[in-house]
């Protein structure tokens, strides 16, 4: 079993989950998601995070298999969460005599969910740690995405070992650095795995950047997906758009319907918006799309329209969870229209006023209220909201 070594003396030893439905059992994985470790051979051997523990069997026979007989002297901890810390019992187990190397929190977690209390080696900001040819250096990370996370520098290499930062669902087959494969499927789903997992932390990530931005980096090794080299920047422009919430020019149109009568509402603010210039438009009913793509697609763009059945004299309940996950990933700046309908009494669409006064943002156009069918009305109203938002977006 062959190793890919992606530069002079580290080695790539994660794995690929092409098994899991979804990730944190919440966002679908369709082309899986890869697991990144890696293991620098230096006068001291150091492994950087491990793997989930469904693969901790596979993910120590690569390791003895580069190890080729010596120890295991350190083993970095970035992240706790259990997609990469996973295995660090077994690993342990295996290997005795290794020294974990972590903040103070880090220390807390690893207690928490291993029982490992002891071979601590604490690292704080700026740190750095000999282990022969050079010193790797640790810069803490907080909240990209959990608090404990740090960077790890490897200067000689100039390697960025960054946790979940820079990551991407996407599992690697065959290769793993940008050079030797096409890269092209990861772009869309990079955007998909930052506003699922990552997206609530725009203000952390943006810190991590700047800090990361004094140092010369010519690889970034991430926690998930390919090793970032040859295509650095765009990852590094595609974390720094997505955390200052910057939308490209399009509009996003989120509806739920249970009748179709909500529906042709959203088709004719589509129409509009094509009809007045926009030309990137995503379009989420809200029954049928997951929540995760929605998220990467209100993260996207700019404009925003929502519409929403009045439902148990609330919004409808599939709009609703979606709301929350907006809210919760506090989403900044969208330009906002909306709409909604009712059959007997209204509040879909004071509600979604009340949505968007929380989210501080912009409303756009005259919001529309539909009473049972679609009307002339509704349609010429429907078609100015589309209007309005097309003109917004030329400003
Ligand atoms: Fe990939 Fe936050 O763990």
């Amino acid at each position: 079993m062959k190793s890919r070594e992606i530069a002079n003396n580290v080695f790539y030893v994660g794995v690929n989950d092409r098994q899991k439905a979804l990730f944190e059992n919440i966002w679908p994985l369709p082309h899986g998601v890869s697991y990144n470790s890696y293991l620098i051979l230096d006068e001291k051997t150091v492994l950087v995070d491990t793997v989930d523990i469904c693969y901790s069997d596979l993910f120590l026979k690569k390791i003895a298999i580069l190890l080729n007989g010596r120890s295991l002297d350190y083993l970095i901890v970035d992240h706790m969460e259990p997609d990469h810390a996973g295995s660090i019992r077994l690993l342990r187990q295996q290997y005795p005599d290794v020294q974990i190397v972590g903040n103070s929190k880090t220390f807390g977690m690893l207690d928490g969910f291993h029982g490992i209390k002891d071979g601590l080696h604490e690292v704080k900001e700026g740190d750095t740690l000999n282990i022969g040819s050079r010193s790797l250096q640790f810069y803490m990370a907080a909240m990209v995405h959990w608090p404990e996370v740090m960077f790890t520098y490897d200067p000689q290499n100039k390697i960025l070992f960054s946790a979940d930062a820079f990551g991407t669902y996407g599992t690697l087959d065959g290769g793993v650095l940008d050079t030797e494969i096409n890269v092209d499927r990861f772009w869309d789903e990079m955007e998909r795995y930052y506003t699922n997992i990552v997206g609530k932390y725009g203000s952390p990530v943006q810190k991590a950047l700047q800090k990361a931005s004094a140092l010369d980096i010519e690889t970034i090794c991430s926690t998930h997906g390919p090793v970032w080299r040859q295509y650095l920047k765009k990852a590094v422009s595609i974390y720094d758009r997505l955390s200052r919430y910057a939308g490209e020019d399009g509009v996003t149109i989120v509806y739920g319907s249970m009748y179709g009568y909500t529906e042709q509402m959203a088709e004719a603010v589509a129409y509009a918006l094509v009809e007045n210039g926009v030309k990137n438009i995503a379009m989420h009913n809200v029954s049928k799309s997951h929540a995760s793509y929605i998220l990467r697609d209100v993260f996207k763009y700019k404009g925003l329209i929502i519409g929403s059945p009045t439902y148990s004299n609330q919004l409808f309940p599939e709009v609703e969870s979606v709301l929350s996950k907006i809210e919760i990933r506090d989403v900044k700046n969208r330009l906002f229209g909306y709409f909604g309908s009712f059959a007997w009494s209204g509040a879909s669409v004071k509600l979604l006023t009340a949505f968007g006064e929380k989210m501080k943002w912009e409303v756009v156009g005259t919001p529309v209220e539909q009473k049972q069918g679609f009307t002339p009305d509704s349609y010429e109203a429907c078609l100015e909201l589309g209007k309005a938002m097309a003109n917004r977006l030329k400003q």
